[in-house]
């Protein structure tokens, strides 16, 4: 969840306040009070929003710059999962495909259409959201909704050893040293298994975004390209 940068920081103009409107005409009761759906390029600068502050505000640097997070919703959206209330984004996941073994510096950047791996490169949580439990009930979610897709053998991702226990509780193992690092950070590679639940798959509520139907990830035309 971790990559080396050596560039300029994208420039994000800070959050706009809403429009001044009357409460009579406020867009907030056509808003649903709590959606989790994926999320696509113009949620981007709200999801960098909240890695901002999580991340670079605490140690200079974060998992996925602005276009990054733009490059993987343009790519697959269908590995994200957005956290909303009343339309504000509250907690997000991005993940993309993998096809090894174990993460290299290459995952960091690259979707791989035909893995079977998906390698989830960000949890976070907007600050004000936290510690109510939203980032293991999103990544509950997220999992359940990886059993959804028949492609899909397993999750993996890259921790902070004092995330380890985190991400434990979420039923993640420990696979081991990450070959990845981002100056003096070392991470610990944890797993997920996915495959194997098929039947418990269809005709389950908690495995479907609430408004918006999952939809299995497209058959893509140039399946050995990596992108
Ligand atoms: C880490 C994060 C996703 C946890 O989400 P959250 O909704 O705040 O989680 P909760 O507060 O409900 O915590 C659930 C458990 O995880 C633990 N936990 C939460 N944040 C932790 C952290 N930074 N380090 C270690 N443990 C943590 C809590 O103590 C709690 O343990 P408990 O069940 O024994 O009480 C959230 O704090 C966050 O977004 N942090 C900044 C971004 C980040 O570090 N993301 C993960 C790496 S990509």
């Amino acid at each position: 969840m971790w990559q080396q940068r050596v560039r300029v920081r994208p420039f994000i103009k800070p959050m706009q306040s809403p429009p001044s409107v009357s409460p009579g005409i406020q867009r907030r009761h056509t808003l649903p009070a709590s959606e989790v759906r994926p999320l696509n390029t113009q949620d981007a600068t709200s999801v960098f929003e909240i890695e901002r502050e999580a991340f670079i505000s605490v140690s200079g640097d974060c998992p996925l710059h602005l276009d990054e997070v733009r490059h993987f919703l343009t790519l697959c959206p269908e590995f994200s999962m957005g956290w909303f209330e009343e339309g504000r984004l509250v907690a997000f996941i991005i993940g993309s495909l993998w096809d090894k073994d174990r993460l290299s510096a290459e995952a960091l950047t690259l979707h791989k259409p035909r893995g079977s791996t998906v390698h989830i490169h960000v949890l976070a949580v907007h600050r004000t959201f936290r510690q109510q439990g939203k980032g293991p009930i999103l990544m509950w979610r997220y999992l359940q909704y990886l059993r959804c897709l028949p492609s899909v053998r397993r999750a993996v991702l890259m921790c902070e050893d004092v995330l380890i226990p985190f991400y434990q509780k979420s039923g993640f193992k420990v696979l081991g040293r990450c070959a990845i690092t981002v100056a003096n950070l070392t991470f610990t590679e944890m797993w997920y298994p996915i495959s194997g639940h098929a039947y418990m798959r269809r005709n389950s509520e908690a495995i479907r975004f609430p408004q918006q139907p999952l939809s299995l990830p497209l058959a893509k035309t140039e399946e050995n390209d990596d992108v």
